[in-house]
């Protein structure tokens, strides 16, 4: 058999083993894998390498329409390309519907914006915020026939924020079309009722962001999102938990055997709410949505990750710029519910878990790859295509040097937000050649990515 890539004496993590073996690549697939392979066109040396499946990143807002007049920085090839400099080979972002819009017009303006861009494979997730009968009968299911089987629903937000009524009839609709629903799980009109109250005292200075978005408001709408899947009889994926009080709601359904996924990101585990209080528009940089709590909830995630509450680690990458509004100002000082909500993190998702999970003894090189890679290739219908290295997969692989020693700087990096909210973190551990279906994207520091060569991926979950 005539290969075309040899990865050569790497140890292969998959999410269930670590084996020292060749990995043999042809068109694109992994062909072979075995303790010696033949001679091939091209051989990589992974020899005291960590041989992963590339990432799959399942929640990035790339080249969004502005939210609030503020548009995020990246597009597909800045977006995509820092994914995989970081180790990622796939990304699936959001096709926003605002109200009026038809979904399918928008899953067609996203498709536009990634052609020519991508340097990595990707899907879409709909967002739904207008569920009304003719969406919810014919256009959401033909979409999800066509390969979009995930929508995000918002229990905040202006202009996003279902009531329970048509959070019921959403997931309904995905439960009846066997597609998967993620909640943002915050109660908006309590984040209403707080802001107002915050903002008539004049407090509006950036930490009163967690005062008008607490941990009870996070804690609430989990709950009720959990209770109207119960009550549709379907399964719902939990995005973006930030601490205990939330965690304790979905440990407390999967006991009862609900099905409720969940994910959580890398600001909950490296940033504090007392970030966000830094002072003038600094704080800014670091604010999202749920905000991230105090440094006794970081144990509690970490836990989740290790003992399977959560089953996705994603990045939520929403690159507002800096320098940009919503993230500073020349003169005017920041106002909590002003500033745009939402920070980067594509390209330092996995070195971040990595260091502090694998080399912190809290994750098993596995455990890592089946919450970066495998887990949301199985959940969003791109497994085994995606998410591992076995035969007839994808060479989709990240090649990393396990004891490479980084100080994550923003000069380093390849999106284009302008900073990083985890400058000056040091890492031990970075992926030094990334593989997307075979084709080297990035090595050694040097980007060889050819624009426009990602693939849209038409997914499909597993009956
Ligand atoms: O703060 C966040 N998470 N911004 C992105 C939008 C979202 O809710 O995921
Ligand atoms: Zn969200
Ligand atoms: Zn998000």
């Amino acid at each position: 058999m005539q290969l075309d890539l040899v990865i050569r004496g790497g140890t292969v993590v998959t999410a269930g083993d670590s084996v020292v073996c060749d990995v043999g690549i042809r068109d694109g697939r992994v062909a072979a894998l075995a303790d010696r392979l033949p001679g091939a066109r091209e051989e990589i040396d992974a020899t005291g390498k960590l041989v992963m499946p590339g990432g799959v990143d399942a929640h990035c807002h790339i080249d969004e329409p502005a939210y609030r007049g503020v548009k995020v920085a990246d597009d597909f090839a800045s977006g995509t390309i820092a994914a995989a400099c970081g180790g990622t080979t796939t990304i699936l972002s959001f096709a926003c519907q605002a109200k009026g819009e038809t979904l399918r017009s928008v899953v067609e303006a996203h498709h536009k914006k990634a052609e020519g861009k991508a340097v990595i494979d990707y899907g879409f997730h709909l967002i739904v915020t207008d569920p009304h009968p003719g969406l919810l009968g014919q256009e959401l299911p033909a979409l999800i026939e066509d390969g979009y089987c995930s929508l995000k629903i918002f229990m905040t937000y202006d202009g996003y924020m279902l009531e329970d009524r048509q959070i019921l009839e959403t997931l309904d609709a995905a439960r009846r079309h066997n597609a998967l629903v993620m909640v943002h799980a915050e109660n908006g009109h309590c984040i209403h009722w707080l802001s107002h109250g915050l903002t008539s005292e004049g407090r509006h200075g950036l930490e009163n962001f967690t005062k008008a978005a607490p941990m009870a408001v996070e804690r609430e709408a989990t709950h009720r999102a959990i209770a109207l899947a119960e009550i549709v009889g379907t399964e719902i994926l939990i995005v973006h938990v930030s601490g205990r009080e939330a965690v304790e709601q979905i440990r407390w359904a999967q006991a009862r055997g609900h099905k409720v996924l969940a994910e959580t990101c890398p600001q909950y585990l490296f940033t504090t709410e007392n970030d966000i209080a830094r002072p003038g528009w600094e704080g800014a940089k670091f604010a999202c949505s749920p905000p991230p709590r105090d440094a006794d909830n970081v144990p509690v995630l970490w836990r989740g990750l290790a003992d399977g509450t959560f089953q996705v680690f994603s990045s939520d990458h929403c690159p507002y710029r800096a320098d940009g509004p919503g993230k500073s100002h020349p003169t005017e000082a920041p106002r909590f519910d002003h500033i745009a909500v939402g920070v980067p993190g594509i390209e330092t998702r996995l070195p971040l878990l990595f260091s502090a999970g694998c080399g912190g003894g809290r994750l098993t090189p596995q455990q890592f790859v089946a919450l970066t890679a495998t887990n949301p290739a199985r959940i969003y219908g791109l497994y085994p295509r995606k998410g591992t290295i076995a035969v007839g997969g994808d060479a989709d692989i990240a090649i990393w040097d396990p004891d490479r020693d980084v100080e994550i700087r923003h000069e380093r990096l390849h999106d284009a937000a302008g900073y990083t909210p985890y400058e000056g973190m040091r890492v031990r551990g970075w992926p030094i050649q990334t593989l997307s279906r075979g084709v080297s994207l990035w090595r050694d520091g040097r980007v060889t990515a050819e624009r426009g060569r990602g693939q849209f991926l038409r997914r499909r979950r597993p009956a």
